[in-house]
């Protein structure tokens, strides 16, 4: 036993809800590094070796009861970070509904223990969570899954940003009620990354914040830069961090809202809804 073993996840269960590709991919991988052992639930194929593979469609309640199912056993930290972009039909589900809806299982089958934690993934795009906190509230509250999609549908919310939003304010809301129960829950708001997703999304998500990154000399993140924190937000080093969301931008929200970037200004302006 060293002081640094609070980083690591010997006899640990790690579930990576989108682990297929991208960063949740990368996450998987470094878990098992790590020392967990790890499951990747995925609408895609799973190619990890060593990592058990379970099938799942966010989008689809009876799909992620199936899952749930299949885990055999307590789940020490779950990694909550399938997503997909606008244009996808069940974006409200896949991004947010579907994840709380896993959760939701997993609290109710006794499988999160004490001393767990869970990491989503959600995005610079849901920073703007704190200025929509009333309507978010109102959304949050309505915990089933097919009522809750019928309201994201009804009022125009099934979109990425309100996806995004929602994770944020989900974190943010559910970091008492569930340390309650010896669970801890955070998040990472990545800037852009270099993966499958993004790729297919190519001008507007790569573009984004690509003048900020000619001027300092670097690339957009890799999918394994931000595996990193998010693995460290389910470990026991990370065990005074409850109910946060960590910008993984490499420092292009902070530039432009300080306008020390200052073409960045207005968009983090508009980001963060101020
Ligand atoms: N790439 C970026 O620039 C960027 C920036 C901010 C946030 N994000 C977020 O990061 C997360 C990971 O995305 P990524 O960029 O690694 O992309 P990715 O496409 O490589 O990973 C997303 C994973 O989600 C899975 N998935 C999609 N639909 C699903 C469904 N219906 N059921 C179950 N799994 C499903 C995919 O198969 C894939 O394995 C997403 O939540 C995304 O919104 C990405």
């Amino acid at each position: 036993m060293t002081l640094f073993d609070a980083f690591r996840f010997d006899g640990k269960r790690v579930l990576v809800v989108g682990g297929a590709t991208g960063m949740g991919a990368a996450a998987a991988e470094l878990a098992q590094a790590a020392g967990a052992e790890v499951i990747v639930a995925d609408y895609a194929e799973v190619t990890l070796p060593g990592a058990k593979a379970i099938h799942v469609n966010l989008a689809d309640a009876a799909s992620i009861d199936t899952a749930v199912e299949q885990l055999g056993g307590p789940v020490h930290a779950l990694l909550s970070a399938a997503g997909v972009a606008d244009g996808t039909p069940g974006i409200e589900r896949i991004n947010f509904i579907g994840h709380r809806y896993l959760i939701d299982r997993l609290l109710a089958g006794g499988l999160l223990p004490r001393g767990s934690a869970i990491g989503f993934i959600s995005s610079a795009a849901g920073l703007g969570w704190e200025a929509n906190l009333p309507l978010l509230k109102e959304y949050l509250a309505i915990t089933d899954f097919d009522a809750a999609t019928k309201w994201a549908v009804e009022h125009g919310k099934a979109d990425y940003m309100w996806s995004k939003q929602a994770v944020c304010a989900y974190v943010a809301t559910q970091a008492m009620p569930l340390l309650k129960q010896g669970i801890r829950i955070n998040a990472i708001c990545p800037g852009p990354t270099d993966t499958p997703l993004a790729q297919t999304n190519k001008e507007t998500w790569l573009g984004f914040g690509a003048d900020y990154r000619a001027e300092l000399g670097i690339e957009a993140a890799t999918p394994l830069e931000q595996a990193y924190p998010l693995l460290f937000l389910v470990s026991d080093a990370a065990s005074a961090i409850n109910g946060i969301t960590i910008v993984t931008d490499s420092g292009y929200f902070s530039a432009g809202l300080t306008e020390v970037f200052p073409t960045a200004t207005p968009i983090v302006r508009f980001l963060s809804g101020r």
